[in-house]
């Protein structure tokens, strides 16, 4: 009986820990905070005000961006991504300038790569600063679920030293700002996106396996839209919050911490020792040296040995520049 009662009290606490808001921010209806970016009428605000369906069909994708442009803050979304045949579909949830610093953006990506049936999708993480796009900083991870069967957190904290990527309250990588990266450490105000689009020519695989139409619309769902941070004017750097101070002492006030505690830095330990497929960090091919601000954990290098022996030999990787071109012209195309 104390075990029966025990063990339903521990289901319903895992429950209320896995459903919970990231940082129990407030989460906004998609017109407080977002607008129609491109697609026509393949984006669709459900009933809830709350949660946006975008979707991929042959005739286009669809994607909607934040109405401001935020200087730091804690950015967050829930996604349930589509299920069975997804090669070369690309759901994006991300943060850039593109649109308004054309040489010298900003960037800070969540992309997920879509699979053949059967496969669960990837994702990616990556971070460009002042138009480095020569210097592609990827990492690539599996999850530790299948994120096409239900809503996931997915969450990017930023701050003027720091930037946390999150899945489902989960630190899975941080970037402390070096000296030695310049100008490649974004800090300039971005703007939120969300987008779906077909990216047959190097998502999956790639680009081995292409967008199959026979299995069209696939539909993205975002909820739990959280934009916390202070609009900022992108030419002036002009607040447009009452008091610009909120942001930072929000963020560092319990519970919207950016310090990551110990218990959460085991988590993100284990999690890129089991999930982690790629990192800019460990590819000898493309930085015979590590750039300044890799951490070199011989746990994740030993991992990365087994599971992509060709970057450790020598060799080609599909990464960096050829998609980041792809998707910001994408956006350009879109915003103009
Ligand atoms: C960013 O790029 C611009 C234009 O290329 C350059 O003038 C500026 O010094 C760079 N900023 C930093 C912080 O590197």
């Amino acid at each position: 009986m104390v075990g029966f009662y025990f063990g339903s009290l521990m289901v319903f606490f895992l429950f209320v820990l896995a459903s919970a808001t990231p940082r129990n921010l407030p989460t906004l209806s998609f017109h407080e905070g977002y607008s129609h970016l491109f697609g026509d009428d393949n984006l669709m605000i459900l009933k809830d005000g709350k949660t946006v369906h975008i979707s991929l069909d042959e005739r286009t994708g669809a994607g909607f961006m934040s109405q401001d442009l935020y200087l730091h803050g804690f950015f967050s979304t829930s996604i349930k991504l589509p299920a069975d045949y997804t090669a070369g579909v690309v759901v994006a949830f991300y943060m850039s300038n593109g649109d308004i610093f054309e040489r010298n953006h900003d960037e800070l990506d969540f992309e997920f790569l879509g699979n053949i049936r059967g496969k669960d999708w990837r994702i990616q993480t990556n971070v460009y600063g002042n138009g480095s796009t020569r210097v592609g900083r990827e990492e690539r991870y599996g999850l530790w679920f299948d994120p096409s069967e239900d809503f996931h957190h997915y969450s990017i904290l930023w701050t003027e030293n720091q930037i946390i990527f999150y899945v489902d309250n989960v630190p899975i990588r941080e970037i402390q700002r070096t000296e030695g990266m310049g100008g490649d450490f974004p800090s300039k105000p971005m703007s939120l996106y969300a987008t779906i689009w077909d990216g047959s020519n190097w998502a999956t695989d790639g680009g081995r396996y292409k967008v199959n139409y026979r299995y069209s619309p696939y539909i993205a769902e975002f909820s739990d839209l959280i934009l916390h941070g202070c609009a900022v004017d992108p030419i002036e750097q002009l607040r447009n919050c009452d008091n610009g101070n909120i942001v930072l002492e929000a963020l560092n006030a319990e519970p919207v911490s950016s310090k990551i505690t110990s218990d959460q830095r085991s988590k993100m330990e284990s999690f890129r020792k089991k999930h982690m497929t790629y990192s800019y960090c460990y590819d000898h091919v493309r930085y015979p040296s590590p750039p300044s601000e890799c951490v070199i954990n011989p746990g994740e290098a030993e991992r990365l040995r087994a599971v992509d022996p060709i970057t450790f030999r020598g060799g080609r990787h599909p990464h960096g520049k050829r998609h980041h071109r792809s998707r910001a012209s994408l956006v350009e195309a879109t915003t103009i």
